[in-house]
């Protein structure tokens, strides 16, 4: 019999959807010692919140983030709101004793990061961060290839995330999803945004990232706030691309957009090394593309691996439906709630953990700071 782990998240936008979602799977498709009880759900709006609750199955509400903290019935905190209020969040949950699960980016900047990942380690709280796309079984199936050396020495790693949802000069910025567009909500842009994505899985599979160098742009200089109705600068770094230099001595290329015009959310990797090369794309999520150069010469080409098999071929899969049959997006939510309980279980922490995804967050900075200089810099 599985106990229960009492839930309270904050925020039911987007990320509040996905998790929800997550949390009433997971036990359906996997054998846990902990089931999650969606306990409470806490918004500013109290009427809007209800009706999340009524449809995803929460048991109660709160409007004060604060109050849902001091909640003896409550295990874990989940925070799925704007980057500002990840910090303050996460160190008062840990402070009360919670398990914390926060959304990505982690923080700010790494001086917040390094602050929130002391006071979980100071109050000994399991805590995670919502790297999801680790969790595709396609993108864990590219991290087995390349540590069973399948790939041998990596020469080349490409990413991008392209989308086009800003070009439009009369968005806003600031409020619910456009609060992105607000530098004071979100940071920065794509670059905490949608690159953070790109470096997490890139440092997971490849190793630690030493030097950067970046160019960010601002196409759109001033937009209408939703909160003050007036024209104000707009400080986010609307795109960014950028060189690095992995650890192991591979060279990559990353660049983010929200102005690639006909791109949704087209997250692409490519791995090039000596012996195979490996690519995934968001669009096609549960194919693998694997070359492999010891192939026979006339066959030699790219494999398009439908990773869905079970008997233990595909990661993730001998929990779904038949082999053949594909899952999507949000598995991979069900998964990172699955490995987060797993853990729980056997008393080790799933990865990505604070302290994991500060290394994200200090590239971050250093590409800021090496678009705002023009200069390589050492992510230290
Ligand atoms: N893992 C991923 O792929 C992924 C995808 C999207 C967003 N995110 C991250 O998730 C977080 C939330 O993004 P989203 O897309 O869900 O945003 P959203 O705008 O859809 O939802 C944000 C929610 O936060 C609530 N909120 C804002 N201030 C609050 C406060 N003071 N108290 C309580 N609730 C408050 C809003 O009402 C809303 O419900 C961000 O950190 C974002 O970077 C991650």
């Amino acid at each position: 019999m599985s106990k229960p782990l009492n839930i309270g998240m904050i925020g039911y936008g987007f990320m509040g959807r996905a998790h929800s979602n997550g949390y009433r799977k997971v036990n359906n498709f996997f054998d846990l010692p902990y089931h999650p009880v969606l306990k409470a759900v806490c918004a500013r709006d109290e009427a809007k919140a209800k009706e999340f609750a009524n449809r995803w199955g929460y048991e109660s509400v709160e409007t004060d983030w604060r109050k849902l903290l001091e909640r003896k019935d409550i295990d874990a905190v989940d925070i799925c709101v704007p980057n500002n209020l990840h910090k303050e969040i996460s160190i008062a949950a840990a402070k009360a004793g919670k398990m914390v699960l926060c959304e990505k980016p982690l923080s700010m900047d790494t001086a917040e990061g390094e602050e929130m990942c002391q006071a979980v380690e100071k109050a000994g709280v399991p805590n995670m961060v919502w790297y999801n796309y680790r969790r595709v079984p396609a993108v864990t199936m590219a991290k087995k290839l390349i540590e069973e050396g399948r790939l041998g020495r990596i020469f080349h790693y490409r990413a991008v995330f392209l989308q086009d949802w800003t070009i439009s000069t009369d968005l806003p910025q600031g409020g619910t999803a456009l609060w992105r567009l607000d530098a004071a909500a979100a940071g920065s842009g794509v670059t905490g945004d949608l690159l953070a994505h790109c470096i997490d899985t890139a440092i997971w599979l490849n190793g630690k990232i030493d030097t950067v160098s970046a160019m960010t742009e601002t196409f759109i200089k001033e937009r209408t706030h939703t909160a003050t109705g007036k024209k104000e600068q707009v400080k986010i770094d609307d795109a960014c691309a950028f060189l690095a230099r992995f650890q192991n001595g591979s060279l990559a290329t990353f660049e983010s957009t929200r102005y690639a015009r006909g791109h949704k959310a087209l997250y692409t990797f490519e791995i090039n090394g000596e012996k195979a090369s490996i690519k995934w794309d968001l669009h096609d999520l549960h194919r693998l593309e694997y070359f492999d150069h010891k192939d026979e010469g006339k066959l030699r080409a790219w494999r398009s691996i439908h990773v869905t098999d079970a008997g233990g071929e595909h990661p993730y899969m001998d929990h779904w439906w038949v082999p053949g049959l594909q899952i999507g997006y949000e598995h991979s939510f069900v998964h990172q709630v699955a490995d987060f309980i797993d853990g729980l279980g056997k008393g080790v922490l799933a990865d990505p953990t604070f302290r994991t995804a500060l290394e994200t967050q200090r590239v971050c900075d250093a590409v800021l700071k090496s678009a705002a200089s023009g200069a390589w810099v050492n992510v230290g």
